[in-house]
């Protein structure tokens, strides 16, 4: 729809249709207020259409505004914190009727253009009548103009110093018309020449400027051609300074009429959103300056000293400036939602309404009041993932915030399936929006460990792992923006009823025992034969020992303490180990657990507890080779008890067979020899033999005291010493 077919539209509803609508409105969807020398009239959000408009009218016309018309005319329009439109108009904005500047009417039309098609006209007739009286110069920054206006009784600096000069017994016409046929010449830092320029030619570059009933005012939008740009206190400021010649009695008498805003830029500073305004606005003061004040306010609303207290807000005197702190959760703070780089950012916006008051060497009172709209730019706030899963509730329980009011959730994958919220509902997924007082919220997601989205995988005989793999997709309004949040939540969970178990294995060089924990959690103290495990036995047993979340493994040498041998023969002998494990807290066997392996043999010998010791050795090693068959132990009569072509097993007890016994130190040392066995016939001579006959000497030490001994070694060439070891 064109401007010029809304226009059109416009004035056949205002000829059609009575100056009230017929249409039904929802209690609250207008307020109108009169605050700070403004008009504020709030649309709210839920109402708006797809196309909004306002149109003015007055005795003459209806007059629809463009936008730098509206700017130079005083006329806002923004969206608030709460997503409601906003319209102000100064008390000295165009098209109202003014009454001596102290009351004012304006007629309004707000016209709303549904997304179908439909428009509604809706004519407001807004009435407010000034609270407080007119201060010598005022200067308002509006969120699209700035405004200055002076009382027809303003100061006129001479050679001698500062008069005042009254106009404001005059007729208002008359001064009206004296204003119209002055000149103006605007001032910028830098410029050389200044031209002066007719009131109407200054109206041309977007300068409004009027005389109300007691007053001469200024209104530009910003960046207007003549305006300049300062640093206060490295604050940016725009300043337009211009002085008015008016001719009085014949004399030029200038006045100046000029403005100045802070371009400040908020910051987030912690839990606050930060702004500093400059205190003294340096082209609006001159000779001295004496601070009368401030006074703040959120949107249509001032906030009086207790509330400014109780809120958390902060206005406060630093130096040369004066810092506005507003607490980001505060009524009026609103933050806007946005992506960066990826990431969920945020950025603070607030209506601020902020007042200040001063005097100086020229103008007796300044009031100087700023209605913006603050934003920090966007930082960075990444949500967080609240694991609230309980293994023993079953279930996943994650939250995931906290997201602004302009966040709502899009869809959720869980593995691999994306789906709505709905549709998450009917697929067994509990998914919740969790609102806080303050506006924001988060999102929680409960899905049950045996959902079908839920991998499960067996991580030990102990443990099985749940895992919930999810990704969250958003959406933020009204621009669209898509921000996903991914997670995989785990959970190990004890599986119930596998006992521990004993498990035995033959390795290459021994035999290896592990205790299986299971799913019980006890302590177990493990016993080999009668002898606890412990790490003195580790050592002398050299065992091998692993532990495990799940389980404890022991592998013991073939020849070591706790080993019994049974079958001992020329090709293998079997070695048994007695394991068990004993509950700490009952003192039972749980788990006993015999194992047994059969290894072959080459050469050894094996002194037993039981005192006998078992010797397997090659024999043709001596030079001449020896008959395995031809040798005996230093008692001829003690014969190998199995032989073959090279090695002779000797079995004897250590009380036989010619063993001879010493003390040595706390131990017994017991001594044999194997040896060629000479047959000594009475018909023969002896025989002088030049190569030495085979013979090893064999030794077995054990402790005086103990007789449960085991020591074993592989038989080396000739002599054997092995070392006996305490075993009880
Ligand atoms: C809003 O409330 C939630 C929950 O108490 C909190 O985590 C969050 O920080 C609050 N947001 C603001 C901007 O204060
Ligand atoms: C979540 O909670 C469960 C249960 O308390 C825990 O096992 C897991 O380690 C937690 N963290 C993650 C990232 O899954
Ligand atoms: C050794 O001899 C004894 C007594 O005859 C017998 O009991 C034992 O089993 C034999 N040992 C081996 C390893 O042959
Ligand atoms: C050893 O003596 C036995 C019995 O006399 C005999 O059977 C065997 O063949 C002999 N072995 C060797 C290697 O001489
Ligand atoms: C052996 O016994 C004697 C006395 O019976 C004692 O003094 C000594 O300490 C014991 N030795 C060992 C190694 O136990």
């Amino acid at each position: 729809m064109s401007l010029t077919s809304r226009i059109m539209l416009l004035s056949w509803l205002l000829t059609s249709l009575p100056l009230c609508c017929s249409i039904s409105v929802p209690f609250g969807t207008f307020t109108a207020k009169c605050h700070e020398r403004h008009f504020w009239l709030t649309i709210k959000a839920s109402f708006l259409g797809s196309e909004v408009q306002f149109s003015f009218e007055d005795s003459t016309a209806i007059h629809f505004l463009s936008s730098q018309q509206a700017a130079e005319c005083g006329y806002t329009v923004v969206l608030n914190y709460h997503g409601d439109l906003v319209f102000r108009a100064s008390y000295l904005a165009c098209h109202v009727d003014n009454k001596k500047d102290t009351e004012f009417r304006l007629q309004v039309w707000f016209v709303n253009r549904q997304i179908d098609g439909r428009v509604n006209a809706y004519p407001f007739k807004l009435l407010c009548s000034l609270a407080q009286p007119w201060s010598p110069r005022e200067i308002v920054c509006e969120e699209n103009y700035m405004e200055a206006s002076v009382q027809w009784h303003f100061p006129v600096v001479l050679q001698g110093g500062v008069k005042r000069l009254n106009l404001l017994s005059e007729a208002p016409e008359d001064r009206a018309k004296r204003l119209s046929k002055s000149r103006v010449v605007f001032y910028r830092q830098g410029d050389a020449h200044q031209a002066s320029q007719s009131i109407q030619e200054a109206a041309v570059l977007g300068y409004h400027i009027v005389s109300t009933d007691t007053r001469i005012l200024l209104r530009s939008a910003y960046s207007s051609p003549l305006s300049y740009t300062l640093k206060e206190q490295d604050i940016q400021v725009e300043a337009v300074t211009a002085v008015i010649t008016i001719l009085f009695e014949g004399m030029s008498i200038p006045v100046e009429i000029s403005m100045a805003c802070a371009k400040t830029e908020p910051v987030v500073d912690g839990l606050y959103i930060l702004s500093t305004f400059p205190l003294i606005l340096s082209s609006l003061v001159q000779g001295w300056f004496g601070n009368g004040g401030m006074r703040m306010g959120i949107g249509e609303r001032t906030l009086s000293e207790c509330e400014l207290h109780e809120g958390g807000y902060e206005a406060t005197l630093k130096g040369q400036t004066v810092e506005i702190r507003i607490p980001s959760g505060a009524q009026g703070a609103k933050i806007k939602s946005g992506v960066i780089q990826g990431l969920y950012a945020q950025s603070l916006s607030v209506d601020l309404f902020f007042m200040h008051h001063w005097e100086d060497m020229i103008w007796l009172h300044t009031q100087h009041r700023s209605l913006q709209l603050l934003r920090t730019p966007y930082v960075p706030q990444t949500p967080t993932l609240i694991n609230n899963t309980d293994s023993s509730t079953s279930m996943f329980s994650i939250t995931l915030g906290v997201f602004a009011a302009d966040v709502s959730l899009h869809s959720i994958t869980v593995k691999d399936e994306t789906m709505t919220w709905k549709e998450a509902g009917h697929q067994g997924l509990h998914l919740f929006q969790l609102p806080f007082s303050n506006g924001s919220h988060a999102y929680t997601l409960q899905v049950p460990f045996s959902h079908r989205l839920v991998t499960q995988k067996g991580i030990s005989v102990q443990y099985k792992r749940y895992i919930l793999a999810f990704t969250f997709d958003f959406i933020i309004f009204p621009a669209k923006q898509r921000y996903s949040y991914s997670a995989d939540v785990v959970c190990d969970v004890k599986q119930p009823g596998v006992s521990a178990w004993l498990e035995g294995k033959c390795t290459e060089g021994g035999i290896l025992v592990v205790l299986h924990y299971g799913s019980e959690d006890v302590q177990w103290e493990l016993y080999v034969g009668q002898r606890m495990l412990d790490w003195e036995l580790v050592r002398l047993g050299d065992y091998r020992l692993k532990s495990k979340n799940d389980y404890l493994s022991v592998e013991m040498p073939l020849y070591s303490p706790g080993m019994t041998y049974e079958e001992f023969s020329l090709k293998d002998v079997v070695a048994k180990v007695e394991f068990s494990a004993v509950n700490v807290a009952t003192f039972k066997v749980e788990h006993s657990l015999v194992q047994r392996c059969k290894f072959p043999v080459r050469d050894l010998l094996v002194c037993l507890p039981e005192r006998r010791m078992v010797v397997v050795t090659d024999t043709t090693r001596s030079v001449p080779p020896t008959s395995p068959n031809s040798t005996t132990l230093l008692d001829p009569s003690c014969v190998p008890v199995a032989t073959d072509s090279t090695r002779a097993l000797f079995n004897f007890s250590l009380d036989s067979c010619g063993t001879t016994v010493s003390v040595e130190g706390s131990y017994l040392l017991y001594e044999n020899q194997i040896r060629y066995a000479q047959k000594f016939g009475p018909e023969d001579a002896p025989i002088i033999h030049t190569d030495s006959p085979f013979r090893l000497t064999l030794q077995c030490r054990y402790p005086v005291n103990d007789t449960r001994t085991v020591a074993v070694h592989l038989l080396p060439d000739t002599t054997i010493k092995s070392p006996s070891l305490p075993w009880t």
